[in-house]
């Protein structure tokens, strides 16, 4: 017979929080580049998210996977070249290193603290490495609130692959059917769903538009603090 305790473990819902543009603003390096490229800075940013996004596509497409951190340095180099903008190696490893102390968007550690306190099981879940995602969730200060870190180098892919979702799901011990992804990040919400899982949208920019395509996600909410409310409301 089951214990109390497993049949709760069982029933409890798991969410899996992308990180990068979910919990943590990358929006975070924009102070630095505006004191180091000036009006360049919003175009900069721009282009060194989406580059940084496209190269871990392009990986995991090529099959030929590097770490994430090194996809960050080369669309970083890349970006430089584009807008014809010179850095010392110092200005772009002052740069890198704001990556690992971007902070948390205002809602996530009060949103997450309730969902904690509701019992539901927190996981990180990033295409970045294992030790660099705990290192910026620390330095954030929202580390504890996590069961674990799950991350994308353990099967040396990256999301969208359906080898990453799997991944999660055997290593936080989890049930397709009871498992959410909760990511700013269309691509990952498609990207879930196409893999099993249920997902929500964190619409975080309100004039964002979602991928008209056949899948769209489970939920979408403007900011993190509503997640419980469509949980609860989905019956989770
Ligand atoms: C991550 C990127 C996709 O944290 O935001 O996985």
């Amino acid at each position: 017979m089951q214990s109390k305790f497993s049949i709760l473990f069982i029933m409890n819902s798991t969410l899996a929080f992308d990180v990068y543009g979910t919990l943590i603003d990358t929006g975070g390096v924009y102070k630095m580049l505006e004191i180091k490229v000036g009006t360049l800075a919003q175009a900069f940013m721009e282009i060194w998210r989406a580059k940084q996004l496209e190269y871990s596509f392009r990986r995991g497409l090529m099959q030929n996977y590097v770490s994430f951190s090194i996809s960050t340095k080369q669309s970083l180099d890349f970006t430089c070249l584009q807008l014809n903008v010179e850095f010392s190696q110092q200005g772009k490893s002052e740069l890198m290193h704001q990556y690992t102390i971007l902070p948390t968007f205002a809602d996530v550690a009060d949103s997450l603290q309730m969902l904690k306190a509701a019992n539901y099981r927190l996981f990180a879940f990033s295409n970045g490495k294992e030790d660099d995602v705990r290192v910026l969730l620390q330095n954030a200060g929202v580390l504890h609130f996590f069961e674990d870190v799950v991350s994308v180098d353990d099967v040396k892919t990256f999301k969208p692959s359906p080898v990453v979702y799997e991944h999660f799901l055997k290593k936080s011990m989890s049930l397709k059917t009871n498992s959410w992804l909760i990511s700013g990040n269309p691509f990952d919400v498609t990207g879930a769903i196409s893999a099993g899982m249920r997902a929500v949208w964190v619409k975080r920019d309100p004039k964002s538009h979602f991928d008209p395509w056949e899948i769209q996600p489970t939920e979408t909410i403007n900011k993190l603090s509503d997640l419980i409310r469509v949980l609860i409301a989905q019956g989770r």
